[in-house]
């Protein structure tokens, strides 16, 4: 039997934060591994091959850590790589009770019953959007829904760069709303598919008006994990619960403590490390 071990929580880089902070609340007793790629990040405009290739690394450093299960927090990497490492990477391992799950399926499989006009907006990087994947996924859980898209390249150095709430931020962050409603009228829920949005989720529900409903998917991922683990006993049975949490990134640490701050409630001490 293998030894209990941590859930690790995956993104590029910060953003996934907003993720694991849900998942926490939600399921405060096991313990978890967050690392961020900062060093290599963003991923949003990378190919198919490099996002497989620096997620598929990501991955197998968090379970030679121990890790049992791993959640891509990373909206691209789920996108473009879960798939390759849940159907070929992970096909023939040695280790067949190691899980590796993304946050486009549980976003999607939730999604399509909050729209009544059966039409949901989608925003993401540019990579997400371009893979189609929330338009596939969707179309198996919720055939009746109409998926409009719309890709925000600026927005994640926005955020990071917090240059959000600037006059020039704010006219960019409303021109993409703007581009996404005016493909369809029917738009009555937009799902925040990307780590970094929910931090703007206020702005953006300004933009929008109350008619329109904006999620974000941390709540969402935490809420399917949870029923992951009531479902599949065997993996429950190999976490450990401790309710501690390490935070790692590939970057300089002091700078992302300073910055993590932005999108968690509490200060962090997080230790560099390299593949
Ligand atoms: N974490 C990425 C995502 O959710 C956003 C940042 C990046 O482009 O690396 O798609």
């Amino acid at each position: 039997m293998n030894k209990l071990g941590p859930i690790g929580v995956f993104d590029s880089g910060y953003g996934g934060l907003t993720v694991l902070q849900e998942i926490v609340k939600a399921l405060p007793e096991y313990d978890y591994i967050y690392l961020g790629d900062n060093a290599r990040a963003p991923y949003g405009n990378r190919s198919f091959e490099v996002v497989h290739e620096f997620t598929l690394e990501a991955v197998n450093y968090l379970k030679d850590r121990g890790c049992r299960l791993v959640v891509l927090a990373c909206n691209t990497s789920s996108a473009k790589a879960l798939r390759t490492i849940q159907q070929i990477d992970l096909k023939h391992s040695e280790d067949p009770s190691f899980r590796v799950l993304g946050v486009i399926r549980p976003s999607t499989e939730t999604i399509g019953s909050l729209s009544k006009n059966n039409c949901i907006g989608v925003l993401g990087t540019e990579g997400t959007i371009q893979s189609g994947s929330y338009r596939i996924e969707l179309e198996k859980f919720s055939p009746h829904t109409k998926v409009i898209q719309h890709a925000c390249p600026m927005w994640v150095p926005l955020i990071e760069s917090n240059q959000h709430q600037t006059d020039i931020g704010k006219k960019l962050i409303e021109n993409d709303i703007r581009e996404l409603l005016a493909m369809s009228p029917a738009i009555d829920t937009i799902l925040l598919a990307c780590t970094h949005y929910p931090l703007i989720i206020n702005d953006v529900k300004k933009i929008v008006g109350e008619k329109i409903n904006v999620v974000s998917q941390g709540p969402i991922v935490a809420h399917k994990l949870h029923d992951y683990l009531r479902r599949n006993t065997f993996m429950d049975a190999q976490l450990s619960k401790g309710g501690n949490c390490t935070f790692l990134t590939t970057e300089n640490a002091a700078v992302f403590n300073t910055a993590a701050t932005q999108f968690l409630e509490h200060p962090i001490s997080a230790s560099q490390i390299r593949f």
